[in-house]
């Protein structure tokens, strides 16, 4: 009976305990949208939760976390750093990007802006301009006279990859829906299919190369319409937009790939890296007029929630940016 009363106690005391442990826990516990006024404060969004709803405009500590493109005016650098100086104008990109200042490597992905693109076109470029960059040129292996076409040409990534396609001397058919058919043509493209009236798979037309940021269709429909021995490039990773089936269609772009090893015509899939070298071309290409930058639209600071929001929908014409006065 003695026995039976201590062990019941016992518990008791350990569940209690436990509970007041676990409250304790919770009301010390901080993340970064809890902290403490930071000394060295800079404005930044902060994902407190996850989901679009929860980003908060917060004062921080340099630097923060959001956002990966960028464009700015460079305010200190490092005593071995040569390339770059206080006060130069430069773009590239980063992690913790949207936000009032950010610390960069001086040999990662930066370059110096060009002075015939605004800040926020040169903000523009990172990620997108990048990766159309290297699925064309290193995947797709682009050269002057062959015919590709672009599959999402009016968005972010789209409309870099028609005007980059043209500087290389592609000849590019874009493919977007009806309101988007005059902004594609007005970056380049020779030829433009409107995606609510025609599919590209059942045209009788032949490409070098297929780009596509959408993935909407079969293996066998875009093999059909490549040249023997073209090429897919598989850049869309969830369709245009963010979209939660995206592993699965990573998975379906590797299992593509693996399909054409048993064909001439090839599927490739890549993810783009981001190197200070491709920054260089794509500062020349905006230099010489061959490529500049599409913004849709720009929202402020603490509207970085409805920019990501708008982003999601998947119908950018171009790239949407956030400034940061
Ligand atoms: N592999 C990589 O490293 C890498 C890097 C960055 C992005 N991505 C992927 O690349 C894809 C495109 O990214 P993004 O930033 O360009 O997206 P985005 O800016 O959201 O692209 C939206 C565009 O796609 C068009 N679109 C939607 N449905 C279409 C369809 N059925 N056919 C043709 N166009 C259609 C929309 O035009 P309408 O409004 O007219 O429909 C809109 O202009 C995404 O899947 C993204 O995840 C991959």
């Amino acid at each position: 009976m003695t026995i039976k009363r201590i062990l019941k106690w016992s518990m008791l005391v350990i569940f209690v305990g436990l509970v007041v442990w676990l409250f304790i826990a919770y009301w010390t516990s901080s993340n970064d949208c809890q902290r403490n006024a930071p000394n060295n404060p800079m404005k930044a969004i902060l994902s407190c939760e996850y989901g679009v709803d929860n980003l908060q405009l917060r004062e921080l500590e340099k630097p923060s976390r959001f956002g990966t493109d960028f464009a700015g005016v460079v305010e200190a650098v490092g005593k071995n750093v040569t390339d770059f100086k206080t006060g130069n104008e430069v773009f590239g990109a980063k992690d913790g990007a949207v936000a009032e200042y950010i610390c960069v490597k001086a040999d990662r992905a930066i370059a110096m802006k060009p002075i015939n693109i605004t800040f926020e076109q040169a903000g523009s470029v990172g990620v997108a301009g990048v990766t159309a960059l290297q699925g064309l040129r290193d995947k797709g292996h682009i050269h002057a006279g062959q015919k590709v076409l672009i599959n999402g040409a009016s968005g972010g990534v789209g409309t870099f990859a028609v005007q980059i396609a043209k500087a290389f001397g592609a000849e590019v058919t874009g493919v977007c829906s009806t309101r988007n058919v005059d902004l594609v043509k007005s970056i380049g493209a020779d030829h433009v299919i409107d995606y609510t009236k025609q599919d590209f798979t059942k045209t009788d037309q032949h490409y070098d190369m297929i780009y596509d940021l959408v993935g909407n269709h079969g293996f066998s429909e875009r093999r059909n319409i490549l040249k023997p021995n073209g090429i897919c490039v598989l850049a869309g990773i969830g369709g245009a937009g963010a979209h939660p089936e995206t592993m699965v269609r990573i998975a379906g772009n590797f299992w593509n790939a693996f399909r054409s090893n048993f064909s001439k015509e090839k599927f490739v899939f890549y993810i783009a890296k981001l190197t200070e070298g491709d920054f260089g071309v794509l500062r020349d290409l905006m230099q010489s007029g061959k490529v500049s930058p599409v913004i849709d639209r720009t929202y402020k600071l603490e509207q970085t929630a409805d920019a990501v929001r708008y982003m999601e929908e998947g119908h950018a014409r171009g790239k949407v940016v956030v400034m940061v006065e």
